[in-house]
């Protein structure tokens, strides 16, 4: 047997479902059962009937589905899987300025800790976060830990009053505005599509911006052939199946992030086998967070 008829035996086996962010290497993508962005994923993962659930992506989404299907078990291919930006928020300072502003909304992006989420009142992706951001009633937003996210939203949402908070993706927020321009000169035809959690320089020279999804989605509704991407590479594998006739150009090769590509066949084998690396969260912690992140699911809808 092949290693990818294996894994779909272990996974009829134990009634197991495969999901992958779109940042997974192609092989791993190539057998999920679902693949999509932060948002499709927690969706997915809570309303799924599967007993076992392989997270093919890093820690937070991990948590996430778990938190979301407390009985399920839930694996991670690669235990060692994180999002560094998940960790860049300081949860004193958040409690401290919550006794500041009598109305403060911490908006919580899905790329965070357990605990993080905890201390939070409402998750968003950068699928939702415009949508929910404009539904809350609060005038003042502390938005974490994302601050190019945050900034992005804020733009959008005027009326509101934003506290940004210091932490960003390391492999979005390092793409230059001079490295873009390079890929801009270069094809000077294409179109320009941008993740949010790039720096605001950057989304100023943007076509269309938008998460993982929305990037993919533009792609096959758009006339123009040619695109120059600025987000992770792995969604080169989802752009080039659904538009074999049009031409992706990556805005930089530094656009890939070393978490996600830990996630390989074998790990997936190896967890389905002998069930390791399960997700666990505190009992009390996961109360906490199922708020912030029901009312996500609650207000995207
Ligand atoms: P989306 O999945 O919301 O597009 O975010 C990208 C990301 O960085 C996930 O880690
Ligand atoms: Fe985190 Fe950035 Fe990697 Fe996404 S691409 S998992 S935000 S480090």
């Amino acid at each position: 047997m092949t290693i990818k008829e294996e894994i779909q035996a272990l996974k009829k086996e134990r009634n197991a479902i495969i999901l992958a962010h779109y940042y997974v290497p192609d092989e791993v993508q190539e057998i999920a059962d679902h693949i999509g962005d932060s948002y499709y994923l927690s969706k997915t993962a809570a309303a799924t009937d599967a007993d076992v659930l392989v997270l093919c992506g890093v820690s937070f989404m991990g948590e996430s589905a778990k938190i979301l299907n407390p009985e399920k078990t839930v694996l991670m291919p690669d235990a060692a899987a994180d999002c560094p930006m998940a960790h860049m928020a300081d949860i004193p300072y958040i409690e401290r300025l919550k006794k500041q502003y009598d109305d403060l909304a911490v908006v919580c992006y899905i790329n965070s800790t357990a605990e993080l989420k905890s201390h939070s009142d409402v998750c968003v992706t950068s699928a939702n976060a415009l949508t929910i951001v404009k539904a809350l009633p609060n005038k003042n937003i502390f938005f974490v830990p994302d601050e190019n996210l945050g900034k992005y939203i804020a733009s959008k949402v005027p009326e509101k009053n934003f506290l940004f908070n210091d932490g960003r993706c390391p492999i979005h927020a390092q793409l230059t505005r001079k490295a873009l321009e390079d890929a801009k000169s270069e094809h000077p035809e294409a179109k320009v599509l941008i993740h949010p959690e790039c720096t605001p320089d950057v989304l100023a020279l943007a076509d269309y911006i938008g998460s993982t999804t929305g990037i993919i989605k533009y792609c096959g509704e758009c006339t123009a052939d040619s695109f120059i991407i600025c987000t992770e590479k792995g969604v080169f594998y989802e752009l080039n199946k659904q538009n074999p006739n049009k031409k992706f150009y990556l805005a930089n090769e530094s656009l890939c992030c070393p978490d996600m590509k830990l996630i390989t066949l074998p790990k997936i084998l190896d967890v389905l086998k002998n069930n390791t690396n399960q997700v666990t969260v505190d009992a009390n912690l996961r109360k906490d967070c199922l708020i912030p992140l029901q009312r996500m699911l609650e207000l995207s809808k």
